[in-house]
């Protein structure tokens, strides 16, 4: 069955937001922002390798060249999010990772916002484009999302993107060293509005 990748060069637009893939010349702004939040993202991230520091121009680098690697091959897709107002300034991540194909076609939804930037409605809006994409020309079948219960902005942005429960995991994902719970949550195409109207009876192959 034919692989569907969309375009690297992909570029999604929302009232207030502008979201694309990391190009090379975006490490310093990276960085930047990486630097700047990393107290705010402490608490729900995967815990660096002894002696690594995520925010190095080399660990920036090699993420951006992966993140490249891992569209072009349709594993992931990442997206950066500026202001429409601001585009060269990022405010945000969203990423459609770890994504299957064969009889499965879906993906694990990540995401964080810039500490400043809370609170305004930038990343359900975001969200909302990506999960546009993720139907549309991603042709996936289904977004995955797991947090953790003491992550109440998250179930809030979550809830407000009407994704359903499915369950609860314990020990599921390692934080900060320590394997935390996480509640699980999805959504498939059938529950998606596409913008123009059609898509959910669409093929997928
Ligand atoms: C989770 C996160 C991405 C949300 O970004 P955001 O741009 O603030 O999201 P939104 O503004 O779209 O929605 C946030 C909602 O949480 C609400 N909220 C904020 N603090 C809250 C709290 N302590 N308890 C409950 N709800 C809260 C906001 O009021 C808002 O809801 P509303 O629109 O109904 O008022 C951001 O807080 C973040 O980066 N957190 C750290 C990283 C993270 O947790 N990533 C997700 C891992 S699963």
């Amino acid at each position: 069955m034919p692989l569907v990748i969309p375009p690297l060069s992909t570029r999604l637009t929302t009232d207030r937001l502008v979201l694309r893939s990391a190009r090379t010349g975006d490490v310093a702004e990276l960085r930047r922002l990486l630097r700047h939040n990393h107290a705010h993202l402490h608490p729900w991230n995967p815990a660096p390798r002894p002696g690594e520091d995520p925010t190095s121009i080399t660990e920036v680098s090699n993420s951006v060249l992966r993140q490249r690697r891992e569209w072009k091959s349709g594993r992931s897709f990442a997206f950066m999010l500026a202001l429409r107002a601001e585009p060269s300034r990022f405010i945000g991540k969203i990423a459609l990772n770890g994504i299957m194909r064969g009889a499965m076609h879906g993906a694990y939804l990540g995401y964080w916002m810039n500490v400043d930037h809370q609170n305004g409605g930038l990343c359900t809006e975001g969200i909302r484009a990506v999960l546009d994409f993720a139907f549309g020309p991603a042709k996936l079948h289904r977004v995955q999302a797991a947090i953790m219960p003491h992550n109440p902005r998250s179930l809030r942005v979550i809830e407000k993107l009407g994704f359903r429960r499915e369950g609860y995991a314990e020990r599921y994902l390692q934080i900060g060293g320590k394997w935390e719970d996480h509640i699980l949550f999805a959504r498939t195409r059938e529950e998606h509005p596409t913008p123009d109207g059609v898509g959910h009876e669409a093929a997928l192959y």
